[in-house]
């Protein structure tokens, strides 16, 4: 099925994502037509970015993945290149949405499958009364625009955020970290499966899942995002572009003491997460999506990420809660040993028992990890 590719198409394709910046240094991004059967619509993007596109699909209409593909990619992932009915559909909404962008908004992805579906397949065209007279209101808690505060000052949220931790020396002499526990996601059935996460400042992490079916190892270096997941369509998947900085956010946000050095920029707001006051700090570096951090008013903890990444068809979310802060002996430093992870295509829970600082980890940690392979 695998449709046919002449050298020149492959080299065409290769110029194209050199022109668009896709290209790293080591190696080219796999795209999307390259590793997958039938891509008719969503061509020239690499393997993840088109993940994330169906993550931006089923997101925006509520689906499931056999929402619009057949039931068959439960058992055998090559159902997929399946054709349905709503796949068609999806393909001309596609279109539609680039022609709209491309022909009146300048090609800004002003308008994505969101703007009219809102979490809904048949999206509702006739004006709702009780949203106009009624005191419904709806607040996008996923929205990267911000209305900055000048009275909030960065320096002073992050300066608490150390304090409340511990203090600034003892968070800044963090040089690794190992922690062990449990992780419980969509891809297990919800199950509680061991987990194990290396970290080393100022922002390389490594995190093995020890799934059923194998190890899914996620691994950030510094520089590239690997993931080496069962439950990904590609048994080794190369993050590229916005998705590579958003990979980063974990890694930075394991050494603290380094957070308001990784972006060029902050801004600040007061802002509420379920009826809590947070301070939100956005930081910003040139040519990048901006990260929000979200920092309890009272406590002064950091409780919520939250970063995006594009997609052709717009931008989608990754937000991660942290919670449950504890001293980690040995270190004088609080930590979270909750983790809360929540994205287009899933979410999953992480609950450490132990974390230990400062033990030494070996380099090959942060390599590029083997391809996923069953057990
Ligand atoms: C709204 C409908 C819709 C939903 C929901 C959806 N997809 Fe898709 N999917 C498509 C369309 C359309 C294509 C073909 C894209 C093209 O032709 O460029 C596709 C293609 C694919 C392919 C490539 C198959 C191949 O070999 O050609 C994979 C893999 C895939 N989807 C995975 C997923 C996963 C995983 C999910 C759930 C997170 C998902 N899709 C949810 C519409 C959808
Ligand atoms: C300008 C508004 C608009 C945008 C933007 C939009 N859609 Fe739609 N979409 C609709 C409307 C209207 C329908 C028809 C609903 C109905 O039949 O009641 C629809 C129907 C669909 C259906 C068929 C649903 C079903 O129940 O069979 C799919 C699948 C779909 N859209 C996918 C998408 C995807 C994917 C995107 C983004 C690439 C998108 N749409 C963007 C307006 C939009």
């Amino acid at each position: 099925m695998r449709r046919g590719r002449s050298r020149l198409g492959a080299a065409l394709a290769l110029f194209a994502a050199a022109l668009a910046g896709r290209i790293g240094s080591a190696q080219a991004p796999e795209l999307a037509e390259n590793v997958f059967r039938n891509i008719q619509v969503l061509k020239g993007i690499p393997a993840d970015e088109f993940m994330d596109t169906m993550g931006m699909f089923a997101s925006s209409l509520l689906f499931d993945c056999t929402g619009c593909h057949v039931q068959e990619i439960l058992s055998d992932r090559s159902a997929f290149a399946i054709a349905t009915p709503r796949i068609q559909r999806a393909r001309q909404m596609v279109v539609m949405v680039n022609t709209i962008n491309k022909t009146y908004f300048a090609g800004q992805p002003r308008v994505t499958c969101f703007t009219c579906h809102r979490g809904d397949g048949a999206p509702e065209a006739i004006p709702d009364l009780a949203v106009q007279y009624g005191d419904v209101s709806y607040e996008n808690s996923s929205a990267i625009r911000i209305f900055p505060d000048a009275r909030l000052s960065p320096d002073t949220i992050f300066a608490r955020y150390l304090q409340a931790l511990g203090g600034a020396e003892r968070v800044r002499a963090l040089a690794s970290v190992v922690a062990t526990g449990t992780y419980a996601g969509f891809n297990t059935g919800s199950a509680k499966v061991p987990i194990e996460i290396y970290a080393r400042a100022p922002n390389q992490r490594t995190q093995v899942v020890k799934t059923f079916e194998g190890d899914a190892i996620f691994t950030y270096d510094g520089k590239n995002a690997w993931a080496a997941e069962g439950w990904r369509q590609l048994p080794l998947m190369t993050f590229t572009g916005s998705n590579l900085a958003a990979a980063r956010v974990d890694a930075v946000v394991a050494f603290p003491g380094g957070i308001q050095q990784a972006y060029r920029q902050w801004q600040a707001m007061a802002t509420t997460i379920d009826d809590r006051n947070v301070q939100l700090l956005q930081g910003s570096s040139p040519g990048e999506l901006p990260v929000n951090f979200y920092f309890d008013e009272e406590t002064g903890l950091l409780v919520r990420t939250l970063r995006w990444s594009r997609t052709p068809v717009g931008t989608i979310p990754t937000q991660v809660e942290y919670g449950e802060y504890r001293e980690v002996a040995g270190s004088g430093v609080r930590m979270p040993f909750r983790l809360l992870v929540r994205w287009t295509n899933g979410q999953n829970a992480i609950e450490l028992s132990d974390i230990r600082p400062n033990v030494a980890i070996e380099a090959a940690r942060f390599a590029r990890p083997a391809p996923f392979k069953g057990r």
